[in-house]
Protein backbone atom coordinates (compact mmCIF):
# COMPACT_ATOMS: atom_id res chain seq x y z
CA UNK A 1 0.00 0.00 0.00
CA UNK A 2 1.51 3.26 -1.02
CA UNK A 3 2.24 6.05 1.84
CA UNK A 4 2.89 9.70 1.80
CA UNK A 5 6.70 8.38 2.60
CA UNK A 6 6.98 6.25 -0.41
CA UNK A 7 9.39 7.87 -3.26
CA UNK A 8 7.81 9.27 -6.64
CA UNK A 9 9.33 9.29 -10.02
CA UNK A 10 8.23 13.19 -11.45
CA UNK A 11 9.57 13.36 -14.83
CA UNK A 12 13.60 13.03 -14.80
CA UNK A 13 13.64 14.41 -10.85
CA UNK A 14 13.35 11.61 -7.99
CA UNK A 15 10.75 13.02 -4.90
CA UNK A 16 11.86 11.31 -1.90
CA UNK A 17 8.14 11.34 -0.07
CA UNK A 18 4.87 12.26 -1.24
CA UNK A 19 4.39 14.88 1.33
CA UNK A 20 4.78 18.42 -1.00
CA UNK A 21 4.30 22.18 -0.37
CA UNK A 22 1.79 23.94 -1.79
CA UNK A 23 2.52 27.37 -3.62
CA UNK A 24 2.32 29.94 -1.08
CA UNK A 25 2.53 33.82 -1.74
CA UNK A 26 4.26 35.31 0.93
CA UNK A 27 5.32 38.72 0.02
CA UNK A 28 8.43 39.37 0.93
CA UNK A 29 10.45 40.23 -2.67
CA UNK A 30 11.09 43.79 -3.53
CA UNK A 31 8.69 46.38 -4.72
CA UNK A 32 10.05 45.66 -8.30
CA UNK A 33 9.25 41.57 -7.22
CA UNK A 34 12.67 40.87 -6.95
CA UNK A 35 13.63 37.81 -5.03
CA UNK A 36 15.51 38.51 -1.59
CA UNK A 37 18.16 36.60 0.67
CA UNK A 38 15.27 35.87 2.81
CA UNK A 39 12.90 34.14 0.47
CA UNK A 40 16.33 31.85 -0.14
CA UNK A 41 16.20 31.08 3.74
CA UNK A 42 13.00 30.37 3.75
CA UNK A 43 12.76 27.90 1.00
CA UNK A 44 15.82 25.81 1.89
CA UNK A 45 14.48 25.24 5.08
CA UNK A 46 11.62 23.44 3.31
CA UNK A 47 13.70 21.34 1.63
CA UNK A 48 12.56 18.38 2.64
CA UNK A 49 9.33 18.53 0.94
CA UNK A 50 9.19 15.69 -1.93
CA UNK A 51 8.62 18.40 -4.01
CA UNK A 52 8.18 22.02 -3.11
CA UNK A 53 5.58 24.43 -5.53
CA UNK A 54 7.03 28.06 -5.21
CA UNK A 55 4.67 31.21 -4.63
CA UNK A 56 2.86 32.79 -7.19
CA UNK A 57 5.46 34.10 -9.44
CA UNK A 58 4.15 36.98 -12.22
CA UNK A 59 5.45 35.92 -15.58
CA UNK A 60 5.07 40.16 -16.59
CA UNK A 61 4.22 43.37 -15.28
CA UNK A 62 0.64 43.02 -16.72
CA UNK A 63 0.23 39.63 -15.04
CA UNK A 64 1.72 41.35 -11.46
CA UNK A 65 -0.36 42.34 -8.74
CA UNK A 66 0.53 41.28 -5.38
CA UNK A 67 2.25 43.67 -3.29
CA UNK A 68 6.19 42.29 -2.88
CA UNK A 69 5.80 39.16 -4.64
CA UNK A 70 8.38 37.77 -7.32
CA UNK A 71 8.57 37.87 -11.28
CA UNK A 72 10.25 36.02 -13.91
CA UNK A 73 11.08 38.41 -16.25
CA UNK A 74 14.40 40.17 -17.13
CA UNK A 75 17.64 38.95 -16.19
CA UNK A 76 17.91 40.74 -12.88
CA UNK A 77 15.23 38.61 -11.84
CA UNK A 78 16.40 35.37 -12.66
CA UNK A 79 19.51 35.84 -11.13
CA UNK A 80 18.15 36.44 -7.61
CA UNK A 81 15.74 33.61 -8.45
CA UNK A 82 18.85 31.19 -8.93
CA UNK A 83 20.07 32.42 -5.23
CA UNK A 84 17.11 30.59 -3.92
CA UNK A 85 17.11 27.37 -6.26
CA UNK A 86 20.63 27.11 -5.37
CA UNK A 87 19.76 27.18 -1.80
CA UNK A 88 16.92 24.31 -2.25
CA UNK A 89 19.35 22.25 -3.95
CA UNK A 90 22.13 22.55 -1.92
CA UNK A 91 19.77 21.79 1.16
CA UNK A 92 18.64 18.82 -0.93
CA UNK A 93 15.28 19.98 -2.23
CA UNK A 94 13.65 20.06 -5.06
CA UNK A 95 11.23 23.51 -7.08
CA UNK A 96 8.77 24.11 -9.24
CA UNK A 97 8.09 27.42 -10.35
CA UNK A 98 4.62 28.59 -10.20
CA UNK A 99 3.82 31.09 -13.60
CA UNK A 100 1.04 33.40 -12.47
CA UNK A 101 -0.81 35.91 -14.75
CA UNK A 102 -3.71 37.45 -11.82
CA UNK A 103 -5.45 38.72 -15.44
CA UNK A 104 -8.39 40.83 -13.61
CA UNK A 105 -7.04 40.76 -10.04
CA UNK A 106 -4.19 42.91 -11.07
CA UNK A 107 -4.99 46.65 -9.22
CA UNK A 108 -4.20 49.59 -12.05
CA UNK A 109 -2.61 51.38 -8.80
CA UNK A 110 -0.17 49.04 -9.10
CA UNK A 111 1.92 49.41 -12.31
CA UNK A 112 -1.39 52.11 -13.88
CA UNK A 113 -3.05 50.05 -16.78
CA UNK A 114 -5.82 48.45 -17.15
CA UNK A 115 -6.34 44.89 -16.01
CA UNK A 116 -7.06 42.19 -18.65
CA UNK A 117 -9.37 39.43 -18.34
CA UNK A 118 -11.17 37.38 -21.26
CA UNK A 119 -14.23 39.63 -21.07
CA UNK A 120 -15.26 43.11 -19.66
CA UNK A 121 -15.63 41.95 -16.00
CA UNK A 122 -15.10 42.76 -12.33
CA UNK A 123 -13.55 40.84 -9.65
CA UNK A 124 -15.31 41.34 -6.77
CA UNK A 125 -14.11 42.65 -2.83
CA UNK A 126 -11.46 44.45 -2.74
CA UNK A 127 -7.71 44.08 -4.13
CA UNK A 128 -4.00 43.90 -1.60
CA UNK A 129 -2.12 46.88 -3.18
CA UNK A 130 0.60 49.27 -1.38
CA UNK A 131 -2.08 51.35 -0.60
CA UNK A 132 -4.23 49.03 1.19
CA UNK A 133 -7.40 47.40 0.23
CA UNK A 134 -9.20 48.44 -3.33
CA UNK A 135 -11.93 47.79 -4.98
CA UNK A 136 -10.95 46.30 -8.01
CA UNK A 137 -11.57 47.50 -11.52
CA UNK A 138 -13.54 46.18 -14.79
CA UNK A 139 -10.92 44.24 -16.81
CA UNK A 140 -10.03 45.29 -20.55
CA UNK A 141 -10.80 41.71 -22.58
CA UNK A 142 -8.20 40.68 -24.10
CA UNK A 143 -8.31 40.72 -28.03
CA UNK A 144 -7.25 38.23 -30.25
CA UNK A 145 -4.56 39.39 -31.89
CA UNK A 146 -2.62 39.80 -28.50
CA UNK A 147 -2.73 35.74 -27.53
CA UNK A 148 0.47 34.86 -29.17
CA UNK A 149 2.22 37.74 -27.02
CA UNK A 150 0.64 36.56 -24.06
CA UNK A 151 1.59 33.20 -24.79
CA UNK A 152 4.96 34.93 -25.24
CA UNK A 153 5.37 36.20 -22.09
CA UNK A 154 4.20 32.54 -20.51
CA UNK A 155 7.09 30.72 -22.79
CA UNK A 156 9.40 33.65 -22.09
CA UNK A 157 8.83 33.40 -18.07
CA UNK A 158 9.07 29.34 -18.19
CA UNK A 159 12.46 29.68 -20.01
CA UNK A 160 13.56 32.31 -17.06
CA UNK A 161 12.46 30.12 -14.60
CA UNK A 162 14.93 26.73 -15.92
CA UNK A 163 17.80 29.55 -16.50
CA UNK A 164 17.15 30.50 -13.20
CA UNK A 165 17.40 26.72 -11.49
CA UNK A 166 14.12 25.53 -11.08
CA UNK A 167 13.35 22.07 -11.66
CA UNK A 168 9.80 22.69 -13.64
CA UNK A 169 7.29 25.17 -14.13
CA UNK A 170 3.72 25.12 -12.85
CA UNK A 171 0.92 26.85 -14.87
CA UNK A 172 -0.87 28.77 -12.07
CA UNK A 173 -4.40 27.92 -13.92
CA UNK A 174 -6.67 27.70 -10.42
CA UNK A 175 -7.88 30.13 -8.07
CA UNK A 176 -9.51 33.09 -10.64
CA UNK A 177 -6.90 34.30 -11.70
CA UNK A 178 -6.65 34.64 -15.91
CA UNK A 179 -6.16 30.73 -17.14
CA UNK A 180 -9.43 30.24 -14.89
CA UNK A 181 -10.92 33.41 -16.30
CA UNK A 182 -11.22 32.03 -19.58
CA UNK A 183 -11.67 28.24 -18.42
CA UNK A 184 -15.16 29.30 -16.70
CA UNK A 185 -18.33 30.57 -18.15
CA UNK A 186 -19.11 32.85 -15.30
CA UNK A 187 -16.22 35.14 -16.28
CA UNK A 188 -15.51 34.32 -19.88
CA UNK A 189 -18.23 36.15 -22.33
CA UNK A 190 -15.87 35.56 -25.37
CA UNK A 191 -18.18 34.38 -28.80
CA UNK A 192 -14.32 33.63 -31.07
CA UNK A 193 -12.50 30.59 -30.52
CA UNK A 194 -11.39 31.85 -27.06
CA UNK A 195 -15.45 31.60 -25.43
CA UNK A 196 -18.69 29.60 -25.65
CA UNK A 197 -18.41 26.11 -25.66
CA UNK A 198 -15.78 23.99 -23.83
CA UNK A 199 -13.65 23.25 -26.44
CA UNK A 200 -12.89 26.68 -26.80
CA UNK A 201 -12.94 27.62 -23.66
CA UNK A 202 -10.18 25.23 -22.60
CA UNK A 203 -8.02 26.17 -25.83
CA UNK A 204 -6.02 29.31 -23.82
CA UNK A 205 -5.03 26.38 -21.20
CA UNK A 206 -4.08 23.99 -23.82
CA UNK A 207 -2.03 26.51 -25.66
CA UNK A 208 -0.14 27.64 -23.20
CA UNK A 209 0.59 24.05 -21.80
CA UNK A 210 1.61 23.47 -25.46
CA UNK A 211 3.98 26.78 -25.80
CA UNK A 212 5.45 25.07 -21.98
CA UNK A 213 6.19 22.00 -23.31
CA UNK A 214 7.36 22.87 -26.32
CA UNK A 215 9.80 25.35 -24.12
CA UNK A 216 10.61 23.05 -20.70
CA UNK A 217 10.03 19.89 -22.20
CA UNK A 218 6.35 17.49 -20.78
CA UNK A 219 8.68 16.46 -17.63
CA UNK A 220 9.30 19.84 -16.17
CA UNK A 221 5.47 21.15 -17.31
CA UNK A 222 2.86 20.88 -14.30
CA UNK A 223 -0.59 22.62 -14.27
CA UNK A 224 -2.91 23.60 -10.96
CA UNK A 225 -6.89 24.03 -11.27
CA UNK A 226 -9.25 24.76 -8.77
CA UNK A 227 -12.77 22.69 -10.05
CA UNK A 228 -14.83 22.88 -7.37
CA UNK A 229 -16.78 25.92 -6.93
CA UNK A 230 -16.37 29.81 -6.75
CA UNK A 231 -12.61 31.33 -7.02
CA UNK A 232 -12.73 35.36 -6.78
CA UNK A 233 -16.00 35.56 -8.14
CA UNK A 234 -15.02 33.00 -11.45
CA UNK A 235 -17.43 29.96 -11.44
CA UNK A 236 -18.45 27.58 -13.79
CA UNK A 237 -21.94 26.56 -14.90
CA UNK A 238 -20.72 22.82 -15.10
CA UNK A 239 -17.76 22.08 -13.52
CA UNK A 240 -18.16 18.45 -14.00
CA UNK A 241 -18.07 18.64 -17.82
CA UNK A 242 -15.48 21.63 -17.97
CA UNK A 243 -12.75 20.49 -15.58
CA UNK A 244 -12.78 16.33 -16.53
CA UNK A 245 -11.95 18.08 -20.48
CA UNK A 246 -9.82 20.20 -19.51
CA UNK A 247 -7.66 17.05 -17.41
CA UNK A 248 -8.13 15.13 -20.49
CA UNK A 249 -6.64 17.47 -22.51
CA UNK A 250 -3.65 17.73 -20.03
CA UNK A 251 -3.38 14.39 -19.96
CA UNK A 252 -3.06 14.46 -23.68
CA UNK A 253 -0.77 17.22 -24.26
CA UNK A 254 1.55 14.62 -21.20
CA UNK A 255 2.20 17.13 -18.88
CA UNK A 256 3.95 15.79 -15.41
CA UNK A 257 1.50 16.45 -13.19
CA UNK A 258 -1.82 18.18 -12.43
CA UNK A 259 -2.44 19.68 -8.64
CA UNK A 260 -5.82 20.12 -7.84
CA UNK A 261 -7.30 22.38 -4.78
CA UNK A 262 -10.84 21.73 -3.71
CA UNK A 263 -12.00 22.98 -0.31
CA UNK A 264 -15.61 21.02 1.05
CA UNK A 265 -17.78 22.67 2.69
CA UNK A 266 -15.75 23.27 5.66
CA UNK A 267 -12.87 24.56 4.27
CA UNK A 268 -10.87 26.82 5.87
CA UNK A 269 -9.53 28.91 3.43
CA UNK A 270 -12.22 28.87 1.07
CA UNK A 271 -15.29 26.48 1.03
CA UNK A 272 -17.23 24.90 -1.25
CA UNK A 273 -20.68 23.09 -1.22
CA UNK A 274 -19.50 21.36 -4.47
CA UNK A 275 -18.13 18.29 -4.40
CA UNK A 276 -14.70 17.96 -5.37
CA UNK A 277 -14.48 16.97 -9.07
CA UNK A 278 -11.36 14.95 -8.51
CA UNK A 279 -12.42 11.35 -8.93
CA UNK A 280 -13.92 12.47 -12.49
CA UNK A 281 -10.75 14.11 -13.17
CA UNK A 282 -8.77 10.74 -11.66
CA UNK A 283 -10.59 8.67 -14.56
CA UNK A 284 -9.77 11.19 -16.80
CA UNK A 285 -6.18 12.01 -16.61
CA UNK A 286 -4.08 9.04 -16.47
CA UNK A 287 -0.51 11.16 -14.93
CA UNK A 288 0.54 12.05 -11.35
CA UNK A 289 -2.36 13.77 -9.52
CA UNK A 290 -1.89 15.84 -6.65
CA UNK A 291 -4.84 16.72 -4.18
CA UNK A 292 -5.16 20.30 -1.70
CA UNK A 293 -6.96 21.57 0.66
CA UNK A 294 -7.36 21.30 4.41
CA UNK A 295 -5.91 17.84 4.22
CA UNK A 296 -3.55 16.86 7.98
CA UNK A 297 -1.83 13.62 7.86
CA UNK A 298 -4.36 10.84 8.21
CA UNK A 299 -6.47 12.37 5.24
CA UNK A 300 -3.08 12.87 3.55
CA UNK A 301 -2.38 9.04 4.27
CA UNK A 302 -5.94 7.43 2.88
CA UNK A 303 -6.40 10.01 -0.39
CA UNK A 304 -2.20 8.05 -1.40
CA UNK A 305 -3.07 4.31 -0.10
CA UNK A 306 -6.84 4.53 -1.73
CA UNK A 307 -5.27 5.73 -5.15
CA UNK A 308 -7.27 8.76 -4.84
CA UNK A 309 -4.30 11.03 -5.00
CA UNK A 310 -0.62 10.49 -5.98
CA UNK A 311 0.76 13.56 -3.54
CA UNK A 312 -0.47 15.77 -1.27
CA UNK A 313 0.28 19.46 -1.47
CA UNK A 314 0.48 20.99 2.16
CA UNK A 315 -0.08 25.03 2.48
CA UNK A 316 -0.09 26.40 5.63
CA UNK A 317 0.86 23.26 7.32
CA UNK A 318 4.56 23.86 5.88
CA UNK A 319 3.82 27.30 6.20
CA UNK A 320 4.44 26.80 9.94
CA UNK A 321 6.83 23.79 10.11
CA UNK A 322 9.69 23.88 7.59
CA UNK A 323 10.32 19.98 8.71
CA UNK A 324 6.55 18.64 7.97
CA UNK A 325 7.55 15.47 6.71
CA UNK A 326 9.68 14.77 9.90
CA UNK A 327 6.84 15.59 12.34
CA UNK A 328 4.72 13.54 10.22
CA UNK A 329 7.20 10.41 10.38
CA UNK A 330 7.56 11.15 14.15
CA UNK A 331 4.07 11.91 15.12
CA UNK A 332 4.76 15.08 16.65
CA UNK A 333 2.89 18.49 17.21
CA UNK A 334 2.55 20.84 14.85
CA UNK A 335 3.18 24.52 14.92
CA UNK A 336 -0.07 26.87 14.13
CA UNK A 337 0.54 29.28 11.21
CA UNK A 338 0.35 33.06 12.02
CA UNK A 339 -2.04 34.81 9.82
CA UNK A 340 -0.78 38.07 10.59
CA UNK A 341 2.01 37.56 9.25
CA UNK A 342 0.93 35.43 6.19
CA UNK A 343 2.26 38.00 3.58
CA UNK A 344 4.24 40.63 5.88
CA UNK A 345 7.18 41.69 5.03
CA UNK A 346 10.02 40.45 6.93
CA UNK A 347 11.84 37.46 8.66
CA UNK A 348 8.94 37.09 11.39
CA UNK A 349 6.15 34.59 10.36
CA UNK A 350 8.35 33.51 7.58
CA UNK A 351 12.18 32.00 8.28
CA UNK A 352 11.76 31.88 12.18
CA UNK A 353 9.56 29.15 12.81
CA UNK A 354 10.76 26.40 15.11
CA UNK A 355 12.28 22.86 13.79
CA UNK A 356 13.30 20.03 14.72
CA UNK A 357 17.01 18.59 14.28
C1 LIG B 1 -0.74 32.58 2.73
C2 LIG B 1 -1.27 31.82 1.56
C3 LIG B 1 -0.79 32.10 0.29
C4 LIG B 1 -1.23 31.38 -0.82
N1 LIG B 1 -0.68 31.62 -2.04
C5 LIG B 1 -0.99 30.83 -3.11
C6 LIG B 1 -0.31 30.98 -4.34
O1 LIG B 1 0.62 31.79 -4.49
N2 LIG B 1 -0.68 30.17 -5.36
C7 LIG B 1 -1.69 29.24 -5.23
O2 LIG B 1 -1.99 28.53 -6.20
N3 LIG B 1 -2.34 29.09 -4.05
C8 LIG B 1 -2.00 29.83 -2.99
N4 LIG B 1 -2.60 29.62 -1.78
C9 LIG B 1 -3.49 28.47 -1.61
C10 LIG B 1 -2.68 27.27 -1.09
O3 LIG B 1 -1.77 26.79 -2.06
C11 LIG B 1 -3.59 26.11 -0.67
O4 LIG B 1 -4.41 25.79 -1.77
C12 LIG B 1 -4.46 26.46 0.53
O5 LIG B 1 -3.68 27.02 1.57
C13 LIG B 1 -5.19 25.22 1.06
O6 LIG B 1 -4.23 24.23 1.44
P1 LIG B 1 -3.91 23.97 3.00
O7 LIG B 1 -5.22 23.64 3.66
O8 LIG B 1 -2.94 22.82 3.01
O9 LIG B 1 -3.31 25.23 3.57
C14 LIG B 1 -2.21 30.36 -0.66
C15 LIG B 1 -2.72 30.11 0.63
C16 LIG B 1 -2.25 30.81 1.72
C17 LIG B 1 -2.78 30.48 3.10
Amino acid sequence: MTTLFDPIKVGNLNCPNRIWMAPLTRGRATREHIPTELMATYYSQRASAGLMLSEATGISLEGSGWPYAGGLWGAERVAHWRKVTDAVHAAGGRIFAQLWHMGRIVHPSLHGVQPVSASATTAPGKAHTYDGRQLYVEARPLAIEEIPRLIGDYVTAARNAIDAGFDGVQLHGANGYLIDQFLRDGSNKRSDMYGGPIENRVRLLREVVQALIDTVGKERTAVRLSPNGDSQGVDDSNQDALFPAAAAELGRLGIVFLELREPGPHGTFGKSDRPPVAPLIRKAFKGILVLNSDYDFERGQSAVASGAADAITFGRKFLANPDLPYRFANNLALNADDQKTWYSQGPDGYINYPAHG
